[in-house]
């Protein structure tokens, strides 16, 4: 057999110590699968002292996770410690420097970073993978950039959060408004104690961001993107839009309108019966259209110690059979910039009022509307006690800029009782 691979693992959390348990439970699995063993020289992370549940003691230690890449027995360091800028992208800059393989689940660092990171992995010939980084332990990093790679790919569509996910179907299940279900997912763990990053959309954004810059072989940044989180998904939205055959997700798409780009995160309507649909609790989905294959749909769980280091694994034992991809599917200096769209794709939008409960009234709204250039699809006044009716309208395909402008007229008229409601119903 041949030499074997050596690694530097920085970061013993959560990913990490999935990464050591792999590479312990299946050393001669992974050995036969690479054509040489893999091992695991040295660790990082801050706390040395820490009990984490694996066996460290064969492993050399660093304090200083950049000193770990320095070392000279290191061939690949691994990088699960996690932050946009600091330690982790001084680790990878030099690992890189020093002509080292780099693997990482960090999708802050490779949205921000990724095309300069991976110019610096080209230019010494050595492999940067990030599959771990999006859509946890599915392998769509590697289905893009490898299997589908003769296709022009038009459209990517992902679930990419499983909290939001999970809090989005557990407020359906159990009738209970956003706040109380968040609470109770950071209770069972499945919410981090400071949530904003995932339920305000950016960390399925940063996913979004890097598989679209992979299927449009354009740089996507997160600036160009529409993105908008879940906190303000009303349970009366999630039942109302039930009651008309959809379920709300939060919906990342990514699709080429001419030569521009169009990427969004953002709550939609999406059909109670389409595979995301029916997407239920923490696991993730992407799809991905591609011109010769057609329709791609993968799922699986997007996080998680078990699945995100599968994927690390999976990528280091592509590196140990020798395999050195551009990590983004095609040299970084050929992803040339592409414009943004100019407005979101035409759609079918749900509207929610609260309308004073008047004769002539319905015929105003729809006036608006008609006045915009939107016709009604499908109209319904909720069943109601109160003087204020609830009124669900589903339009046809609409831009957004004359729908806006609709609202903003209904908005203003003396019968309409709050600010109106309108999500994208997408067609999948
Ligand atoms: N958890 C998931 O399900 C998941 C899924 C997909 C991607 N990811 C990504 O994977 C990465 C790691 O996530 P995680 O959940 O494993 O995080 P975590 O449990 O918080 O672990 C982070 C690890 O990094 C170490 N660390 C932090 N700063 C360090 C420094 N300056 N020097 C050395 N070590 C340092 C920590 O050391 P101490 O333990 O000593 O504090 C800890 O071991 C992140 O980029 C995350 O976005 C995670």
């Amino acid at each position: 057999m041949t030499a074997p691979l050596r690694i530097g693992l920085a970061g013993l959390g959560t990913v990490g110590t999935g990464v050591v348990r792999i590479l312990q439970t299946h050393a001669g699995l992974v050995a036969a699968r690479a054509g040489r063993p893999v091992e695991i020289v040295a660790v990082s992370a801050r706390s040395r002292r820490r009990d984490r549940g694996v066996d460290l003691s064969a492993y050399g230690w660093e304090d200083d996770p950049v000193a770990l890449a320095k070392r000279p027995d290191v061939d690949l360091v691994v990088e699960v410690m996690g932050g946009e800028d600091g330690p982790a992208r001084a680790t990878a800059q030099a690992a890189l420097a020093g002509g080292k393989h780099f693997v990482t689940a960090n999708k802050a660092m490779m949205a921000r970073h990724g095309i300069a990171l991976a110019g610096q992995a080209e230019a010494k010939s050595v492999a940067l993978r990030f599959e771990a980084a999006v859509a946890g332990g599915i392998p769509v990093v590697k289905a893009l950039t490898e299997g589908l790679a003769g296709n022009a790919i038009a459209r990517v569509i992902g679930v990419l959060n499983g909290t939001c996910n999970y809090i989005l179907t557990r407020m359906q299940a159990e009738d209970a408004p956003y706040a109380q279900v968040l609470e109770a997912a950071q209770r069972l763990g499945y919410a981090e104690a400071d949530p904003s990053f995932d339920v305000g959309g950016i960390d399925a954004a940063q996913k979004l961001a890097l598989l679209a810059t992979i299927a449009f072989g354009a740089p996507v940044e997160l600036e160009s993107m529409t993105v908008e989180g879940i906190e303000r998904v009303s349970l009366a939205d999630i039942e109302h839009a039930a009651e008309l055959g959809y379920r709300i997700k939060l919906l990342g798409v990514a699709e080429t309108a001419g030569a521009a780009i169009e990427a969004r995160m953002q709550p939609c309507l999406v059909p109670a019966g389409s595979p995301i649909g029916q997407l239920e609790g923490v696991t993730n989905m992407v799809i991905l259209e591609g011109d010769f294959v057609g329709r791609i749909v993968l799922s699986g769980p997007g996080a998680g110690e078990g699945p995100t280091a599968s994927a690390i694994v999976g990528d280091v034992i592509d590196i140990a059979r020798g395999l050195v991809l551009p990590p983004f599917g095609q040299p970084a200096a050929g992803l040339v910039a592409a414009p943004r769209a100019t407005a979101a794709a035409p759609a079918a939008y749900y509207l929610r009022f609260l309308l004073a409960d008047a004769p002539g009234v319905l015929a105003r709204v729809a006036a608006a509307l008609g006045e915009a250039d939107i016709s009604i699809n499908r109209m319904r006044q909720v069943e109601h006690d109160g003087p204020e009716a609830p009124v669900l309208i589903v339009t046809h395909h609409t831009e957004r800029q004359p729908l806006d402008a609709a609202l903003a007229v209904i908005a203003g008229l003396d019968v309409c009782r709050e600010a109106p409601v309108a999500i994208r119903i997408e067609a999948l």
